[in-house]
Formats: C-alpha cells, structure tokens, sequence
C-alpha cells in the first residue's frame, strides 16, 4: 500500500466538492457582465452554487455532472462524506495552499459549504426543468454549439491520475463542440500544484484538428500552482 504523501492531496475519488460563482468569476477571469442573457454550460459542476447564481443573474445557465439525476438527499450525502474528506486534507497539509484568495482554511470552508448549500436548493428546486444534466466526459447531451460559454474547473489538470492524455484530448474537443464561443478550464497543474506535463502536447493535438488555445493568468490562488486558465476557441475557418 503507498503511504500517503505531503506533497500532494491524497483523494480516492474525484471529489463532489463545489465553489461560488464569486470565486468563479475570479479563476476564470469573468468579465461582470460576461453572463446577463447569455447560455452558459458548467461541466463537472458538482454542489458548486456557479448555475443557480448566474440564472438569477439573468444567465441561461445549465450543469452538468455524472452525479446528477441522484435525489437530492444523495448529494447532500456525497456533499457531507467529500467535504470532510477535502477539509480534513486541507488542514493536515496548509503547505499546499495559499492564504490570498481566502484568509483562512476556514474561510474558505465556509464559502464553499455556503455554496453546496445553495446548491442543493436550487438543484432540488430546478432539476426537473432540465438546468441540471446528468453527463460524465467525455461524452456530452448537447447539441453542437448550444451554449456560449463553456466551463469546466477541477476536473481535468487536476485528476491527471485518473484520466489519460487521450481522455483529456478527448474531453477538451468535446467541451469546444458544445461552445459557440469558447471554453475556459481551470487549473491547469496536479494535486501536487504541479503543471501537468502533457499540456504543450495537448496544445498542440487541439491546434491539428482547429483549436486555438491561450493559457490566461487568473488574479487567483488558494491551492498552489492555481494561477492559470486554458481558453479554447475554434480557429477561424
Ligand atoms: C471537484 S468537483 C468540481 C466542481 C466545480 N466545477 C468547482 O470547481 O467547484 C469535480 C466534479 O467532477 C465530476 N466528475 C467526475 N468524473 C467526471 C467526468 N468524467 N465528466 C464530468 N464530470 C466528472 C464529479 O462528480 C465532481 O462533481
């Protein structure tokens, strides 16, 4: 068995862990009014409180993740269990993080068990009308094109482990099919604060096939090597 390591969030699972559209904005560089009236697609967006914030800012907002679909009770369960888990790691390993974004671990807690909260009310609430999807990458029910902005944080980069180059290469020219505009992911490193090594050749495999792709410097750090957005645009034809 590997003993667990300080230099890196140890996770068994990709963790169903959720942010508030405030720290959105921050480590996607959204401009204040980027979302009023526009379609908007959240993928990987777990118990983050992004889409019932951004519809009542007048966002067409919808999220997808593979646990939705779940009842509400469910998530709540997922919620308890993985921000105890993510916390618990936080606090035996502060060297990870950096105290810029959020004063403290606690602060940070806060806001982030504040947006599971809102979350699961709104997903309680709106579920049935369809702003909550059930999709796992790299796979996604919607049509080409169907949403402006797409985002997509703490997913790919960051669970490297888990997924291999081919399924992020995959995932990233999915995420692009469904944008109209373009995508924006965030971070682009490890749970180690590491950049992940296979970017420049990801960089390039998306140039072949007509992706444009420019890394953006975020005003934005609490987990170290967070400083880094990839936007991916269609090359014009
Ligand atoms: C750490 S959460 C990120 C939530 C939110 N995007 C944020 O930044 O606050 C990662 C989410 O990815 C979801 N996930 C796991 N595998 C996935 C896949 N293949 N495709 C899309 N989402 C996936 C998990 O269910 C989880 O909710």
């Amino acid at each position: 068995m590997n003993s667990p390591s300080i230099s890196t969030l140890d996770l068994p699972a990709v963790s169903f862990f959720g942010r508030t559209l405030a720290e959105y904005r921050q480590f996607f560089r959204l401009e204040p009014d980027s979302l009023r009236d526009r379609a908007v697609l959240d993928v990987a967006a777990g118990p983050s409180s992004f889409t019932a914030e951004a519809s009542r800012l007048g966002a067409r907002a919808v999220a997808s993740d593979p646990l939705y679909g779940c009842t509400p009770d469910a998530l709540a369960a997922h919620v308890q269990m993985d921000y105890a888990r993510m916390f618990a790691q936080m606090r035996a390993k502060p060297h990870l993080l950096r105290f810029y974004s959020f004063a403290s671990i606690d602060a940070a807690e806060a806001d982030r068990r504040a947006a599971a909260a809102r979350f699961l009310a709104d997903y309680a609430d709106y579920f049935v009308h369809g702003r909550y999807v059930g999709a796992a990458l790299p796979h996604l029910p919607f049509a080409d094109r169907a949403f402006g902005l797409v985002l997509c944080a703490h997913l790919l980069f960051l669970y490297a482990g888990r997924f291999d180059f081919d399924w992020h290469a995959a995932a990233c020219r999915e995420l692009v099919r469904v944008s109209a505009e373009e995508v924006r992911i965030h971070p682009l490193c490890g749970l180690d604060g590491q950049p992940w090594p296979g970017l420049d050749r990801l960089r390039a495999n998306l140039a072949a096939g007509g992706i444009d792709s420019e890394i953006m410097a975020v005003d934005y750090e609490f987990f170290i090597g967070t400083g880094t957005t990839l936007r991916l645009k269609r090359m014009l034809s």
